[in-house]
């Protein structure tokens, strides 16, 4: 009977984050500076579908990663599978007469096998939905007998993002103050129907790799900007309550200030960097200004705009009216020309491309 194979599969999308997370106190177990909160992108939409499986025929562990070959040899990869492994529970199908007990993980090898929805030549490729998904199925695979909340601290170890895709909604990642990490979770604030009227809109605005990854820009940042310090004890605290009021009574015109003045933030750390480091460009540039100048003019904010380590705008409109209003506006501003970089839209599951 060593001809077997068990085989999960899950899906899990990636997230924006509002409150960005941005330096570490822990490098090794991607402990960070200050708590983050985003929001989960509907999973038919930018995500990671991952099947994992194992059989005692598999020599070693192996991953695929749309289709091409990857190394699990970094430690990211390897802290994820030996946390899970740690955590493995028995495994028991009567009916085919097959048991795997808990220790039998630990000498059996997996071929994990990931895909993302949406094309990594896009530039929105995310490490987020990538780790939750691996970890997720391995921890079904396993049977993992753990909290979603403890995955998400396995998650965490891989990127630290990922620990909030575990979860729908509103997320929040508290940073804890356990040396080992135990305490640095995610956990929901609200779930994906709490507040649905909201619609994304990601421009593209370019789809190369970016320059400086985050791990070696959070570094950076860490080592020689003063305002990373201020930002992160002065700033992060009370902009997270804020923010989770804001969500919980869906007052769009305060989630809306706080998100962009946090993206901003962020930005503005990036320049204070030394050698500064600059995420977005001039394309980025011209869609904050017209969606300010569109806020102003209305009065009260109908589009929020976050960017992450890269020039894409991730748009957050207040509803599906206003999200209509918004793709004509951008349209109007950035017509088919190759005078700027913005090429495509991704609004919902449809890529628009001019
Ligand atoms: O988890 P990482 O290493 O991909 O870092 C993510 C950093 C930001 O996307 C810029 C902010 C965030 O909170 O997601």
């Amino acid at each position: 009977l060593d001809k077997w194979m068990l085989m999960a599969t899950a899906r899990a999308p990636t997230n924006i984050a509002v409150i960005k997370y941005w330096g570490k106190r822990d490098e090794t177990l991607i402990l960070p500076i200050n708590d983050s909160i985003s929001f989960t992108i509907d999973p038919d939409h930018l995500s990671a579908t991952t099947t994992v499986a194992v059989s005692p025929s598999f020599q070693e562990d192996r991953m695929w990663l749309n289709g091409k070959e990857i190394s699990l040899s970094g430690g990211r990869y390897q802290n994820c599978l030996r946390e899970l492994r740690n955590r493995a529970g028995d495994f028991e199908d009567k009916t085919r007469g097959m048991q795997i007990r808990k220790e039998d993980w630990k000498k059996l090898h997996f071929h994990i096998a990931s895909y993302n929805n949406f094309p990594t030549a896009a530039g929105l490729a995310s490490s987020a939905a990538g780790f939750a998904c691996l970890v997720f199925s391995l921890a079904k695979l396993m049977n993992v007998n753990e909290e979603i909340g403890q995955l998400s601290a396995i998650a965490r170890q891989g990127s630290g993002s990922a620990c909030r895709s575990l979860f729908g909604g509103f997320v929040k990642w508290t940073m804890g103050n356990q040396a080992n990490g135990s305490d640095s979770i995610a956990v929901q604030l609200v779930d994906e129907t709490h507040w649905d009227e909201l619609v994304i809109i990601v421009a593209v605005v370019s789809s190369r790799q970016k320059e400086t990854s985050s791990t070696s820009g959070m570094r950076e940042s860490v080592e020689t900007s003063s305002l990373l310090q201020h930002r992160a004890q002065a700033i992060v605290p009370n902009r997270i309550l804020q923010m989770e009021e804001s969500i919980k009574n869906r007052d769009f015109s305060s989630f809306a200030r706080l998100t962009c003045a946090d993206s901003n933030q962020f930005h503005a750390v990036c320049l204070d960097t030394s050698p500064p480091i600059f995420y977005m460009n001039d394309t980025s540039h011209r869609i904050i200004n017209i969606v300010e100048k569109w806020n102003q003019h209305e009065g009260i904010p109908q589009v929020a705009y976050t960017f992450d380590a890269g020039p894409n705008a991730v748009m957050i409109a207040r509803n599906r009216k206003t999200a209509t209003l918004l793709l004509q506006r951008l349209l109007f501003y950035f017509p088919p020309s190759p005078d700027h970089d913005l090429n495509s839209y991704v609004l919902g599951d449809k890529t628009i491309l001019q």
